[in-house]
């Protein structure tokens, strides 16, 4: 069957090379004779490829020699617990900044664990923007100063970091990770779930600066602290291995694309061919003030309910699926990874214009 453009949030479209090349070693990879979901995770062949994993993405994001690189389960939600857990032993207080339903959720569980300061909000307007900070809101004390640096439903992105001065800052860069350049040591810890632009979901990466790890809160599970995890080289239980594996194919995809900033380039264009339709559109809307815009999640909207349902379905039997949008905000979202081609967002302007010319 023909492959779709998928322009699903997540899991989401994978790079088609990365997948054949999965699929060609998937019943034996190497000289193993055996599959890598059947390796013990503590074999040598499977060592390999675990630690040419992160030697790739240490090289793709430049990662300082004084950050680890953990391969964790559970999510980006398990991270909305493990950082105040581990993190938030000073003061036992850290700073919010609400962008959407995903730091809602990491507000929502840091507060069972200390006092969470909420510096800034955009949910008066349904979080279609990135609220302007007031240093003067921040707490010096604070532990760690946390954002989204992509809100994945709304479709607003950070291009500017806030400066916290000694607070370590904590990013949430699941929906946006490998798609722009990204200076690591403005951070204390960075993480983002796979199943966007890194691979299938199972495998959460957390890059945490050394000097935050081995203070987590005593109750703490042994499996939600970050030191033990760090001291076993992510092999403290059975990590998530075939995850791991194909996350790194992806890295190597991402070195023969030319790397980060080739990436972000290609996202930029992307993005920009579609923003471009909606400005110039008298039908199709979108809903992000155009300094926040994502480059990687496009959400759109066309004056009624039933337009917006026919737009879905059409666009579906010209082999452009997924486009429904969340339902907080309705409509239509295009989720434009780096895995998806320039061509797909082509085909999918070019059936907007159809739609629209049909439907004036
Ligand atoms: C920005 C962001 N953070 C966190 C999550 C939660 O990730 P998970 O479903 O892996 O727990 C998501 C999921 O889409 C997300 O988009």
């Amino acid at each position: 069957m023909k492959r779709v453009y998928n322009f699903s949030a997540g899991p989401s479209m994978l790079p088609l090379e990365v997948l054949e090349k999965a699929q060609k070693e998937f019943v034996s990879y190497g000289d193993t004779g055996m599959s890598v979901m059947e390796m013990s995770h503590r074999s040598k062949d499977y060592e390999k490829i675990i630690n040419k994993a992160e030697a790739d993405l240490r090289e793709l994001m430049e990662i300082p020699d004084n950050y680890k690189v953990l391969f964790l389960q559970g999510g980006g939600s398990t991270q909305f617990a493990m950082i105040p857990l581990n993190l938030m032993n000073k003061n036992n207080k850290a700073d919010y900044v609400n962008t959407g339903q995903w730091a809602k959720k990491a507000i929502e569980e840091a507060s069972r664990y200390g006092k969470v300061n909420v510096v800034a909000s955009s949910e008066d307007k349904t979080f279609s923007y990135i609220p302007k900070l007031d240093k003067s809101k921040f707490d010096p004390e604070a532990d760690y100063f946390y954002i989204t640096l992509n809100n994945t439903i709304y479709g607003t992105r950070y291009t500017e970091l806030p400066d916290t001065g000694n607070v370590p800052l904590v990013g949430d860069m699941s929906s946006s990770i490998l798609s722009e350049k990204i200076d690591i040591t403005k951070f204390g810890l960075l993480y983002a779930g796979a199943q966007k632009n890194l691979g299938p979901a199972g495998v959460t990466i957390v890059i945490i600066r050394e000097d935050l790890l081995g203070n987590a809160m005593d109750f703490t599970p042994t499996m939600l602290k970050y030191d033990i995890h760090a001291k076993n080289g992510s092999m403290y239980n059975t990590p998530p291995t075939y995850s791991i594996y194909f996350a790194g194919l992806v890295f190597e995809w991402v070195k023969e694309q030319g790397g980060v900033a080739a990436l972000q380039k290609k996202n930029e264009e992307k993005a920009k061919i579609l923003y471009d339709f909606l400005d110039s559109s008298e039908l199709f809307k979108g809903t992000v003030v155009k300094e926040d815009r994502s480059l990687m999640n496009v959400p759109f909207v066309l004056p009624t309910e039933e337009l917006n349902a026919k737009f879905i379905s059409e666009a579906k039997e010209h082999g452009l699926v997924n486009l429904k949008g969340h339902r907080t905000v309705g409509g239509m979202r295009a989720s434009i990874y780096n895995a998806m081609p320039c061509e797909g967002v082509v085909a999918l302007v070019e059936f907007m214009k159809k739609f629209e010319a049909e439907n004036k």
